[in-house]
Formats: C-alpha cells, sequence, structure tokens
C-alpha cells in the first residue's frame, strides 16, 4: 500500500512525498459513552488511511483521494467547509490547525486506504489523524498527539457536522499493538491492557449497510443524554455528565418526567459498568464472562439506546446460540456498519460461509469479514 501511494504520488504531482498512516479502530465494549464522560475500550487495527504529502510554495492546497479518483483544490488562506465530503475531512483539519494558530502554506495531499467506509471502523477519524499527523510533521507545527486527537475530533464536529466523542480519535493516535485502551473520557487518563486470548480472534462482519439517519441520530442521542443530566443537576448541582449519575438519580428525577429519556440515560449509566467488568474480565483471562457483556451491551444498545437496525440484530442473534462465540455486538455510532464477534480460531472457518449465506438469504446483502489484529496508532511510513 505505501508503495501503491508513493507511485501514485509521483505520478500525480512528480515529486517525492513523505507518507503517514493511521489506522481504523474496533471498541470491545463501552458504546455512546465517550460523549458522556464514561469509559470505552477501543484499539486500533490492521486497517489504516495513508496520506502522502509534499510542500509547496505558494498557496495552494492539492487533495487527491485515490477511492473516488477525485481532485480537489482549495486556497489555504481560506479554507472552508466544502461540498465534497471526503475533501471536508482533510479541508476540518486544516482549519482546526490554522485555528490553533499554526502557519501552513500551499501543499499536495493524496489518500488512500483499506478501512471501509461506513463500517463502523472509523475511517473519518484515521482520516482526519493522518492529515494532522501528517501536517505536523511536514510544516514542524510541534504538536504533541494529545493536542492532534482534540484537534481531529473538533474538525469532525465542525466540518463534518457529527458531535462526536473522542473516542475514534484518541485510539486511531494512541492505539499499542496487541493491547486495549481502557480510556477515561473525562480525564483521559488511559491504561494498556494486554488483548491476548490465545484461542480468540476478533471477527468484524460487515453489514454492508449504513442507514442515514446515522448522524442525526448521533446528534440526538447526545442531546437525550445532556437533557438527562440537567434535570438531576436541578437536585445535584455537582452532576456535570451522566458519570456523575447513578439509576437511583434517574428512578427518582427522571423515570415518572421523561419516560425516553430515562430509558437512554439508564442504557449510559449501565454501559460504564459493562465497560469496568469487562476490563475485571479482560486481565483475568476470563474470556467467556468478557463475552456475556458484550451481548448485554447489544441488547441495550438495540432495545434501550435504540441505534441498532435489523441487520445488525440478525448477526448477533444468529451468533449468540454458538458456542464458539465468546460475545459479540453491534460496534460504533450504529445504524449499520460492522457487528464485533470474540471468536474461537478453530471455528471462524465454517462460521463465516454458514453467516455469509444466512445473511444473504435474509437480507439480501452481501457480508463481508474481516479478521482483526490489534496494532500501533498513527506514525509515519517513511
Ligand atoms: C462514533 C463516534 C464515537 C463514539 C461512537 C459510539 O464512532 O465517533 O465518538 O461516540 O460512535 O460509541
Amino acid at each position: 500500500m505505501v508503495q501503491t501511494i508513493t507511485k501514485a504520488f509521483i505520478a500525480k504531482y512528480g515529486e517525492q512525498p513523505a507518507v503517514f498512516r493511521s489506522p481504523g479502530r474496533v471498541n470491545i465494549i463501552g458504546e455512546h459513552t465517550d460523549y458522556n464522560q464514561g469509559f470505552v475500550l477501543p484499539a486500533a487495527i490492521d486497517k489504516n488511511i495513508y496520506v502522502a504529502v509534499s510542500k509547496r510554495n505558494d498557496h495552494t492546497v492539492n487533495l487527491h483521494a485515490t477511492d473516488f479518483e477525485e481532485d480537489f483544490s482549495a486556497d489555504i488562506r481560506v479554507v472552508g467547509k466544502s461540498t465534497v465530503q471526503w475533501a471536508n475531512y482533510i479541508l476540518g483539519v486544516v482549519d482546526q490547525l490554522q485555528n490553533a494558530g499554526c502557519t501552513l502554506t500551499g501543499f499536495n495531499l493524496l489518500i488512500d486506504g483499506d478501512v471501509p467506509i461506513g463500517a463502523g471502523l472509523s475511517s473519518s477519524a484515521a482520516v482526519e489523524c493522518a492529515t494532522a499527523f501528517a501536517l505536523n510533521e511536514l510544516f514542524d507545527l510541534g504538536l504533541d498527539k494529545i493536542k492532534m486527537i482534540h484537534l481531529a475530533q473538533k474538525a469532525e464536529h465542525v466540518f463534518a457536522g457529527v458531535n462526536c466523542g473522542i473516542m475514534d480519535q484518541f485510539a486511531s493516535m494512541l492505539g499499542k499493538k496487541d493491547h486495549v485502551i481502557k480510556l477515561d473520557c473525562r480525564s483521559l487518563e488511559y491504561e494498556y491492557i494486554p488483548f491476548k486470548m490465545e484461542r480468540y480472534k476478533i471477527l468484524l462482519l460487515n453489514t454492508n449497510v449504513k442507514h442515514n439517519l446515522a448522524s442525526s441520530e448521533y446528534n440526538i442521542r447526545r442531546q437525550q443524554c445532556e437533557e438527562g443530566v440537567a434535570m438531576i443537576r436541578n437536585f445535584h448541582p455537582a452532576v456535570d455528565s451522566l458519570r456523575d449519575v447513578t439509576i437511583d438519580m434517574l428512578d427518582k428525577y427522571v423515570a415518572a418526567a421523561q419516560p425516553l429519556i430515562f430509558q437512554r440515560c439508564k442504557y449510559v449509566v449501565e454501559e460504564n459498568q459493562r465497560l469496568i467488568d469487562a476490563c475485571e474480565y479482560l486481565k483475568e483471562g476470563k474470556i467467556k464472562e468478557l463475552g456475556k457483556k458484550m451481548f448485554e451491551a447489544h441488547e441495550g444498545l438495540s432495545k434501550s439506546y435504540e441505534v441498532s437496525c435489523k441487520e445488525l440484530d440478525f448477526l448477533v442473534a444468529y451468533v449468540k446460540q454458538i458456542p464458539a462465540i465468546a460475545g459479540a455486538r453491534m460496534m460504533g455510532g450504529g445504524f449499520g456498519g460492522c457487528t464485533i464477534n470474540l471468536v474461537e480460531d478453530t471455528a471462524i472457518d465454517q462460521l463465516i460461509p454458514a453467516i455469509s449465506k444466512a445473511y444473504h438469504e435474509a437480507m439480501n446483502l452481501p457480508l463481508t469479514a474481516h479478521i482483526a489484529s490489534i496494532e500501533n496508532g498513527t506514525g509515519k511510513c517513511y
């Protein structure tokens, strides 16, 4: 991939680029908790977005996306939101860097990668992180990874219009080979936990659907959680987010007045607890118990938080009865994308064709499977 992108860059811009990569991510458990100041348990995977760049000595920004075979140009002095969606993830980062006081000149950039788009593996965060890291190196901006994570997240808010939490950008930048990251999204303290489970593999099953509601419903969920917090804050002024909220508080101040808000908030409070339990199981090597938490998380995401869809529910229900699968659930924002499955490696060869066939018969859609390995976060290729 690095060679291909370098060749393509030379063919397009006639010079040698520097090449950087940033990975997609999985999340073992802890979904829709990040923007509620809770915990998440992500890891970077063996799928990357690659960005090749070189400096120009004028004010022109030239972008090329191999996937779409599309060019885009802008003037660095007047970078604004575009109608070209893929370009927005790059321009959004340029905009954030400039807002942060960084001085940039024009540059040439070519982007390629193998993180599937819309699969819930955070291809957008990978684009943002690869761009931030590449421009930081190219212009010698001296930003650390934490600063770049914040910039990348803000770029998503402003240029892509999704009020995302910090998980995706954090995992992409700071992933560590064979480890998951237990991240406290309130303090940003994090711990790398080894993810070595001899007989088990992480299997991603891509529904190959992304329903349109995804970004609008995401922002609505975020608002509903904030509404719940506001109701409780009337009685407990120190409460700042769902992280500070207990089920008792929800029962007392939200349940009767706002049943839907109650349902959403209760899911988040429970999901944080599930994650804490799951981490203990992981450390003790109790994979079946960890998997059970994943199934419970799916149930909550589907029935209470209502961010699943029939395709995701089908895949989780299918594997639930199979003893070789410790746990499974939908992953990421929801409304399509992948399920994450912890599967005994000896069962994988049989499972993939069987579930693909069943999925195709039920949904008339192809299923794509990928066995993910856990790799390092954002870095320079050369
Ligand atoms: C998307 C967002 C993340 C996170 C997940 C749900 O991936 O970008 O910040 O909220 O959804 O856990």
